[in-house]
C-alpha cells in the first residue's frame, strides 16, 4: 500500500478500504478531529474524507491544487480546523492563515494552532479584510469555504487585498446559502458570472465543477484575477 502523491503533499493510500486520501501527519501520533492514522515505513498519513472537506472533494474531482509545501494560504472559513489541519499538513514550509468570525468555534481552532506552528488563528469577519490586514501577508492561494450569500463579494474583497499576482483563489460556492429555493445550475452561473465581471476586480475562472456525490449543490472554483 505504498501512497502515490496526486498533489503536492496530498497522497492517495490503498489498503483494505480501498483508495483514499491522506496528508502527511506534520504531527506524528495526533489525530485531529478522530481521523485514521496510518504508519507506512517511516511516515504517519492522516487520512482525509472527501464528505468532511470541499478541498478533498476538489482534489478527488481533479482540480488542479495549486498549493505547495512552502505556500502562504489564506483560509477563509476555517470552522474549528477539520481542512485547516490537512492544509497545514500540505504546507510544512508555508503558512496556513485562518480566518473565522464565530468564537465558539475559534475556541477549538486555538487548541490546534498550539500543536501546528504553521497555523496563525484570526478571529474576523472576511468581509472586513482591513481588519486582519496587519496580520496577513501576500499570500500564495486563497481557499474559501464560508457559505454565505456574498461569497464571490468576500472572495474578491480578500484577493483585492492579499492574493498575489498569479495567485490562485480556489472556492467552494454553496448555492442555498445564496438562494434557498432557485435551480442551483442557475445560481452557479450567476456566481461565474459575478466572479468574472461583477466587481472591480475581475477573476479569470480557469475551472468548475460540482462537488456532488460529497458535497450538495456546491460548486468548487479554481480562478485567478485577471491582470
Ligand atoms: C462550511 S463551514 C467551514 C468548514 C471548514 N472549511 C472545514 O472544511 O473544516 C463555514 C465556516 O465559515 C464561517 N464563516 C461564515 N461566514 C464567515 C465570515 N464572514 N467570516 C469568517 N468566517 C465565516 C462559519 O462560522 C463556519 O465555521
Amino acid at each position: 500500500m505504498s501512497p502515490k502523491e496526486v498533489s503536492a503533499g496530498i497522497f492517495e493510500i490503498t489498503n483494505r478500504g480501498g483508495k483514499q486520501l491522506a496528508t502527511k501527519n506534520l504531527v506524528p501520533g495526533t489525530s485531529v478531529y478522530g481521523e485514521k492514522l496510518v504508519g507506512i515505513e517511516d511516515c504517519e498519513y492522516r487520512i482525509w474524507n472527501p464528505k468532511r472537506s470541499k478541498l478533498a472533494a476538489m482534489v478527488i474531482k481533479k482540480f488542479n491544487v495549486p498549493i505547495a509545501q512552502d505556500s502562504k494560504v489564506l483560509y477563509l472559513g476555517a470552522a474549528s480546523g477539520t481542512t485547516v489541519s490537512h492544509v497545514s499538513d500540505i504546507v510544512p514550509d508555508g503558512i496556513v492563515y485562518a480566518v473565522e468570525f464565530s468564537p465558539r468555534t475559534m475556541r477549538d481552532l486555538i487548541g490546534l494552532c498550539d500543536v501546528r506552528p504553521n497555523i496563525v488563528p484570526i478571529l474576523a469577519d472576511a468581509n472586513r479584510p482591513q481588519l486582519y490586514a496587519h496580520i496577513v501577508e501576500e499570500v500564495d492561494v486563497i481557499f474559501q469555504d464560508v457559505a454565505q450569500p456574498n461569497q464571490s463579494e468576500i472572495a474578491v474583497l480578500n484577493a483585492k487585498r492579499f492574493l498575489k499576482r498569479d495567485g490562485n483563489l480556489l472556492l467552494s460556492i454553496k448555492a442555498r446559502s445564496i438562494d434557498t429555493v432557485a435551480n442551483p445550475k442557475k445560481v452557479f452561473k450567476e456566481e461565474v458570472r459575478k466572479l468574472e465581471h461583477g466587481f472591480d476586480v475581475g477573476f479569470k475562472v480557469l475551472d468548475s465543477r460540482e462537488l456532488a456525490p460529497f458535497h450538495e449543490d456546491h460548486l468548487g472554483i479554481l480562478a485567478r484575477v485577471r491582470n
